[in-house]
Formats: C-alpha cells, structure tokens, sequence
C-alpha cells in the first residue's frame, strides 16, 4: 500500500497520525511513502521514517498543478533534486507520474539521475486534470485527454531495455488488466480510484469482498493461461493490436516482439 503525498504531515504534524497509522494496521506489509518530486532530501527521509517505509514514491504531477489556479509553476532543477533524494534515501526511490504517463525520455532522464523502479501512472484511470477542472482549474476542460495511456507507458518503458523495476498503474480495474501488465512485463500492478470508490460508496466490507473476488479471478486468469506464476505469465507471447501498436510502430518500437517470445 502507498500513502497519499506526505506533505501535509511535514508541513502541520498533526495530520502524521493519519498516515502512521497505516503501519500500524500493517506492521510486516509492503508500505510505500509518498512526496512531490521536488521534496527536499530531509522531507524524503523524515516521510520514510514517519510510516517506517519499504521505499519512496516521488510523484511527477506537472500537468495537475498547472491545471490548478494555486499550483506549483516552477519546476526547474527537479531532476537534480531527484538525484539528491536518490543519494541520501535509506530506502529506494520509485519515480510516479499520477495519471498522464511517463515517456521513454522521462525515464532516461531519471534514469541518468540514479532512479530504478518507475510507476507509470498512466492515462486511462483517476485523471486530475478533470479534477482540478471540477474545482474551477485553469483548463476548461479543453486538455482532459492530455497524457500517455498506462499500456504504452508500460511499453515504451519495456523496449528501453533499461535494468529497472515497473510498477504498473493508472485505470487498472480488472482482474484482465492486471494479468495483462503482468504478462507484458510489469513487475507490480497499482489500483487506486477503483478500490477508493468501492471503499467510500460501499464500505470497508464490501472492499474486502470485493478484493476476494478480484484475486478469485486473477487466479483464474492465470491458470486458465497456463501460468503458475508471474515469471511464466511474463513468457507468454502477447498480441498488441489497435491504437498501441500503431503508437509503438510510430516510436519505431516493434509491436510484435512481445508476440515472438
Ligand atoms: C483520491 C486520490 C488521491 C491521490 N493522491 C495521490 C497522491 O497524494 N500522490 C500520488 O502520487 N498519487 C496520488 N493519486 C494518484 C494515484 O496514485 C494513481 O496514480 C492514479 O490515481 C491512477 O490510478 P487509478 O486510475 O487506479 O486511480 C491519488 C489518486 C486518487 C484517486
């Protein structure tokens, strides 16, 4: 599980308890702090020791806060900063967008700056430019489609052949969708607006029931594609139609070699 931005908490220590509490609840889990990618390398390490992290999430949200009439509007030297918090963070640091997508080029520049596990929060799910619009953003509505979808995010990420760890994210809802990242080479799946939607409108019964039956189904999905695990699944040839081959084809990446394994 990954928290929400940490920044409140450093900014007004009483919000720390909303946020501690999730290791308490989950003492053994995989627990994930979470910071803007312009946080100061003392704010990385205090949000890590707040929730007593596994690793660090930076989110990358540039169109969010232009979208926002009191947003950020000065984003030089971030890549730099990244590379300080990569150097003095006690856990390791995954770079996240929050639903617009990363390039390859973004993550080749993250990469050079010592990031390894990347979360593509790509388009497709929670979209935050339509957000900020519904509380009066700056862009009208006329740049809701704005952002890389998650399946190509995921492959421009891939055919880099970078040595690093992907975390796949934005409007995954099925139990299809996460099998399908996984197949294609994710090493982790992420769900946020599905499940908080569950939670708020049905309650913390029904999100458990719900996840039962989901995991039900993933489970199925792999056996009925002759996978025991996710290794094997990641071997599994895989057919990449429509839109995302003709974007992969236009960024000269190969849309059949995930087919020909
Ligand atoms: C209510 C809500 C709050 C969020 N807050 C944060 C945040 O503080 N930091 C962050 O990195 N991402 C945040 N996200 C983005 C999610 O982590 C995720 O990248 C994005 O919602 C795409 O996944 P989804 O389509 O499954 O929702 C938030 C999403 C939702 C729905």
């Amino acid at each position: 599980m990954a928290v929400g931005s940490q920044t409140i908490a450093l900014e007004e220590s009483g919000w720390k308890e909303s946020f501690s509490v999730v290791r308490e609840y989950n003492p053994d889990g995989l627990i994930i702090a979470n910071l803007s990618a312009a946080a100061s390398s003392d704010d990385a390490i205090a949000a890590v020791d707040m929730i007593n992290a596994d690793a660090l999430q930076l989110h990358f949200n540039v169109p969010q806060e232009l979208a926002m009439p009191e947003g950020d509007r000065h984003f030089k030297g971030i890549i730099e900063q990244v590379a300080r918090v990569v150097e003095t963070c006690p856990v390791p640091v995954i770079a996240k967008e929050v639903g617009f997508g990363f390039s390859r080029e973004s993550v080749k520049r993250l990469y050079d700056a010592g990031v390894r596990i990347f979360d593509t929060g790509g388009q497709g799910g929670t979209n935050f430019i339509a957000i900020e619009d519904k509380r009066g953003g700056a862009f009208q509505g006329e740049l809701n489609s704005w952002g890389i979808p998650t399946a190509v995010s995921l492959l421009e990420i891939l055919a880099s052949n970078l040595p690093v760890k992907i975390i796949a994210s934005g409007g995954i809802r099925s139990a299809a969708d996460v099998a399908k990242a996984l197949a294609l080479g994710a090493d982790m799946v992420g769900i946020a607006g599905s499940l908080l939607r569950i939670l708020l409108h049905q309650g913390a019964d029904e999100l458990d029931r719900w996840i039962n039956d989901f995991l039900y189904r993933l489970r199925a999905v792999f056996l009925m594609g002759g996978a025991g695990d996710i290794k094997t699944l990641a071997e599994k040839p895989v057919i990449i139609l429509g839109p995302t081959a003709e974007w992969l084809r236009a960024r000269d990446i190969d849309p059949t070699q995930w087919a020909k394994r």
